[in-house]
């Protein structure tokens, strides 16, 4: 690799890393110690947690592993390994209070910047090619910015985050409903992109027979159509999982929904207001989108359709990073990067649109999918076997395509989330699909 190659991945590093730590910043200054410290649900840690583990992490990947330096803190490595010690857990530890969280993550990144200064990524192994550690790690310190962010919507009390509302959708006319996706191979996967996480790898062939997707995600307009059909109520279109679960929960609504003076109701990051039929449904768990997408006579996509529909091209049979091409995104494709505290409105972001018309795959809500959470064939866990391969098999399922929380760097048209389908409280929608008639 030549010198201005390295200095570009270095900048493009820099730039990564400090990204995340503003945003970090961001979500860990706008509440006190108190709410820093104190669980807000048993499904999350205490912020302060993320905090310093954001800052371990680092220190074990890149002052350590990249650096080849002395541990700066090897007593705290097991409080914050979240193998060890379970979410629900993590108040009762001896936690570093939020003052030394804070000091001892900003210790390890000056180090750090120090390490990325002074690297040379070509023949140092694959660890550092292409800076692919330091990308890994600021991808790491985004996915807990999600998590925190997540933590917030949890949370009680009066708002701490603002944020202008997404731009309002373009007047062009309607939509067609769905799209019908030609069959045939189509590359999944990725062996060319230098930071795509090693669930993502190999690149391999799929064959996909044509099927029909939407255009855009469903909407809380449409999910409450399946409410006022009484689909809460009609065990025909639940996964048997899925309807002990809402049963043994009351459950009759997203997360975050409550019924008052006969309208829905929503609260998002301390403020209620009521359901906008437009947006993009949000906050539902996998067994409720299986069961809307089943009412609607319709199935969740496959994730090989789900990825076919945002990076095939048609026209060269090639697949690129991003719905729109391969260029990186900004501003006229998505809503992601936390620039708003929700989803914009279905049929938003023509700039973002599929060469097929597919929108909002990218951003907004991410979109659960009908598949597992499996390795592509030639999979190899790297650099660790905790980040994937431990998660792999039928309990966990894929979510696709990042959330309006979901920094551009930790979003891609390979990009693979998962999690368990009773989950709701994650910035998760989805979108359905049918096979096509054989012809
Ligand atoms: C890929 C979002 C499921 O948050 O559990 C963070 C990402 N892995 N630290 C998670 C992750 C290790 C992971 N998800
Ligand atoms: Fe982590």
């Amino acid at each position: 690799m030549t010198a201005p190659a390295e200095q570009d991945l270095k900048q493009r590093a820099v730039v990564a890393l400090t990204r995340a730590r503003e945003r970090t910043a961001l979500l860990t200054s706008c509440v006190d110690d108190g709410e820093l410290t104190a669980q807000h649900s048993p499904l999350m840690s205490p912020l302060v947690w993320d905090l310093a583990h954001i800052g371990n992490q680092e220190e074990q990947w890149l002052w350590r592993a990249v650096g080849g330096r002395e541990a700066l803190r090897p007593e705290i490595d097991p409080l914050y390994d979240a193998f060890e010690h379970p979410r629900a857990t993590r108040p009762s530890l001896p936690l570093l209070p939020p003052a030394e969280a804070r000091a001892y993550a900003a210790d390890v990144r000056g180090r750090i910047l120090d390490v990325l200064d002074g690297a040379r990524f070509d023949g140092a192994g694959p660890l550092v090619e292409a800076a692919f550690a330091f990308g890994m790690i600021a991808q790491h310190e985004q996915q807990h910015d999600e998590t925190m962010l997540i933590t917030h919507q949890l949370r009680k009390g009066p708002p701490a985050l603002s944020a202008p509302p997404p731009p309002a959708r373009d007047s062009g006319g309607p939509l067609e409903r769905e799209v019908l996706v030609p069959g045939g191979p189509f590359t999944m996967g990725t062996s060319e992109e230098p930071w795509a996480l090693d669930n993502e790898r190999p690149a391999h062939t799929r064959i996909v027979p044509s099927f029909f997707i939407d255009t855009v995600p469903v909407t809380n307009g449409s999910y409450l159509a399946f409410m006022a059909d009484g689909g809460y109520r009609d065990e025909r279109w639940w996964h048997p999982e899925g309807w002990a679960q809402i049963r043994e929960h009351a459950i009759e609504a997203p997360l975050f929904w409550r019924h008052e003076g006969g309208r829905w109701l929503r609260r998002r990051f301390g403020v209620t207001e009521p359901v906008a039929e437009d947006e993009p449904v949000l906050h539902v768990s996998w067994y409720e989108a299986d069961a809307y997408a089943r009412w609607a006579g319709r199935r969740l996509p496959t994730e090989a359709e789900w990825e076919k529909a945002a990076r095939h091209d048609p026209a060269t049979g090639r697949s690129r990073r991003y719905p729109w091409g391969d260029a990186d995104p900004g501003p006229v494709h998505a809503n992601l990067g936390q620039r708003h505290l929700g989803p914009a409105a279905a049929g938003s972001y023509p700039g973002g649109a599929s060469p097929l018309g597919v929108r909002q795959l990218i951003g907004d809500v991410w979109e659960w999918t009908a598949s597992d959470f499996l390795p592509y064939p030639g999979f190899r866990a790297f650099p660790y076997k905790e980040y994937s391969e431990v998660f792999f098999g039928p309990a966990h399922k894929v979510l696709r395509g990042g959330s309006f929380a979901v920094d551009p760097v930790a979003c891609r048209g390979t990009f693979r989330n998962w999690d368990l389908p009773v989950r709701r409280q994650i910035f998760s929608g989805f979108r359905t699909a049918r096979n096509a008639e054989p012809v």
